[in-house]
């Protein structure tokens, strides 16, 4: 497994990094998985041997379930890893157990150390934006916390391009911890990123953290034009399918993953992950699975690399709609 360096840091994490809101099952989480503890031993165990030293969860999910299953799974193992979680969602039923203020990102952190078994937490996250709460006010929080030993980097998901070029002036300006990643919806049906995110990324130096890589669950060959949504799946649920994403254009796109993966002995899933392996200010790419099986598949990425024709192949066929500035901006760049 290859490591690459966490955006600016001197840390290097595993470039597949295994995110657990399949752990539980509490509440709404259900139908995006109901793994118990023996289960996510073994996911975990799989992930480890197979070199991943990058774990992903956060407060919300199954409501805490998921910190606590993957604190119990690494267990003697967590000081070897790196574990990233998040903030931001709501955790109880009052009215400030939600945002980014100061008093719920401080129980929020002290609430997700304990659930995870840890003194510290590698990545700490904002899930996203709140545009009630003061950036200025949050990121002295998140600073704080740095300083006091209990988050050890800082990043950001979910958000605008605005919002996080605010948040790094401000940073800056005030010489407080700045975000070394973005955590983000981006895979080959949804590659909007690439209009303004990824570029500010390449220009700030942030670690991009696609989230959510098969689409969940469609781009893993599974699912296919005019055939029945697989039963017991997470998008054969109308409840669970909030993803954006155009289907027929994806249903192409998963044709040409299955003659790509086959020229490799791969399969549709590991040539949707290695594809995003292979773009621009990528770091680690997190992905997800309910079953061992679908682990192994997807653990198999790294034994191969995708060409760069087969990467302008799938480009050429994924192309996001071309948006104003954006166009003119590449017209302007073309006339230089
Ligand atoms: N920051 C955010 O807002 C945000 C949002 C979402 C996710 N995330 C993070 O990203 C991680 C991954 O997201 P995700 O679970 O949505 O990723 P995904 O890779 O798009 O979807 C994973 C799901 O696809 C199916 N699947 C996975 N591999 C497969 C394979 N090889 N063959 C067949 N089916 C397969 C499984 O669902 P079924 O068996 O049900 O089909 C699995 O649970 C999460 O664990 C979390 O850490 C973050």
């Amino acid at each position: 497994m290859n490591m690459r360096f966490l955006g600016n840091t001197g840390i290097k994490v595993s470039e597949l990094c295994f995110g657990t809101m399949t752990f539980g099952g509490r509440g709404t989480w259900k139908t995006v998985g109901e793994l118990e503890q023996k289960e996510a031993d073994t996911l975990v165990g799989m992930a480890l041997d197979a070199g991943i030293n990058f774990f992903d969860t956060a407060d919300i999910y199954s409501e805490g379930q998921s910190e606590e299953m993957l604190g119990k799974a690494l267990g003697s193992k967590r000081k070897d890893v790196i574990v990233a979680t998040k903030v931001r969602g709501r955790t109880g039923p009052t009215p400030n157990e939600i945002g980014l203020s100061r008093h719920h990102i401080l129980e929020g952190c002290h609430a997700s150390l304990k659930r995870l078994g840890t003194d510290y937490i590698d990545l700490y996250q904002l899930h996203s934006f709140d545009d009630r709460t003061p950036l200025d006010e949050t990121l002295r929080t998140l600073d704080d916390l740095v300083r006091d030993g209990k988050v050890r980097y800082i990043g950001c998901s979910n958000f605008a391009g605005w919002q996080l070029m605010k948040a790094l002036a401000i940073s800056e300006l005030y010489g407080l911890e700045r975000f070394v990643t973005l955590q983000a919806y981006y895979c080959l049906v949804a590659r909007e990123l690439e209009n303004e995110l990824v570029p500010l990324c390449l220009d700030q130096g942030l670690g991009i953290l696609p989230w959510s890589p098969l689409a969940g669950g469609f781009l893993s060959g599974k699912f296919r034009r005019g055939q029945p949504r697989p039963e017991g799946t997470r998008l054969s649920d109308p409840n669970a399918r909030f993803l954006q994403f155009d289907e027929e254009k994806g249903f192409d796109i998963v044709d040409e993953l299955e003659r790509i993966g086959e020229a490799h002995n791969g399969t549709v899933a590991q040539a949707a992950l290695n594809y995003l392996l292979r773009k621009p200010g990528v770091c680690s790419v997190i992905i997800g699975a309910r079953t061992p099986e679908q682990l192994a598949d997807n653990l198999k990425t790294v034994n191969w690399v995708m060409t760069q024709e087969e990467v302008a192949r799938l480009d050429e066929l994924s192309k996001p709609p071309r948006l104003y500035p954006y166009w003119m901006l590449e017209m302007a760049r073309q006339n230089r």
